[in-house]
C-alpha cells in the first residue's frame, strides 16, 4: 500500500487491492527485496472458477529497479507456479493508458484479446471500475498453443 501511488505513476489503485489478497492469495503471490524493502511484487492467483486459468491481478516494480529484468523474473516465476498448479493459461489485464504494460506485457508473450471497443489503437472491454473505463485484456499460453503477440 505504501509503494503502489508511487510505483503507479500517481494513479491510486490501492483499493484494487485489499487485504484479502494478501490473506488469501498469498501461496500463488511474490514480493521481491532489497535490504529489506520492497523493489517488486506480482499478486496472482489460480482461478477457482476456470480450469487451467491463472490470473495477475497486480504487478509492479520500483520505479529505480524497472527495465533491468525484474518484472520479467516476478511473471516467470508465477508462470512456472502456475504451471505446477496444472495451469496452460494466464490472463492478466491493465487500463490502455498504461502503455509501458502494455508494451511490458507483450514483450512476455501475451496476446490482446479482442475487445469490443479500441482506444489508441488497442482492443479495450468496457469496465467501470477504478482502473479506468476500458480495459486491455491479455492471455498468455503457458503450452505453446496460440503463439504470443
Ligand atoms: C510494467 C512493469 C512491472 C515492468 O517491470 P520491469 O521490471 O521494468 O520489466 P522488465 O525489465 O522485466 O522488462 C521485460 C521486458 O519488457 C520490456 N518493457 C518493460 N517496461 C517497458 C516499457 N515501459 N516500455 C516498453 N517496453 C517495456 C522490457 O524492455 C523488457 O524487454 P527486453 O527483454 O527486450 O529487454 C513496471 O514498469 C511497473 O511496475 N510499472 C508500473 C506498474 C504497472 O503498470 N504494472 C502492470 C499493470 S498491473
Amino acid at each position: 500500500m505504501a509503494v503502489m501511488v508511487e510505483w503507479w505513476g500517481g494513479r491510486d489503485l490501492r483499493s484494487m487491492l485489499p487485504r484479502v489478497f494478501f490473506e488469501h492469495f498469498c501461496s500463488t503471490s511474490l514480493v521481491a527485496e532489497h535490504d529489506d524493502e520492497p523493489v517488486g511484487f506480482l499478486v496472482g492467483f489460480v482461478c477457482p472458477d476456470h480450469p487451467g486459468e491463472a490470473y495477475v491481478h497486480f504487478a509492479g516494480v520500483h520505479p529505480a529497479w524497472r527495465r533491468a529484468g525484474l518484472g520479467a523474473e516476478l511473471y516467470g516465476r508465477f508462470f512456472a507456479l502456475a504451471a505446477d498448479h496444472g495451469c496452460t493459461v494466464v490472463r492478466a489485464v491493465t487500463a490502455p493508458v498504461n502503455k509501458g504494460s502494455v508494451a511490458f506485457h507483450r514483450r512476455l508473450g501475451f496476446r490482446l484479446l479482442p475487445g469490443a471497443d479500441e482506444v489508441d489503437g488497442l482492443p479495450v472491454s468496457v469496465d467501470p471500475g477504478p482502473y479506468g473505463e476500458h480495459l486491455v485484456h491479455f492471455e498468455r499460453r503457458l503450452d505453446g498453443e496460440g503463439g504470443g503477440g
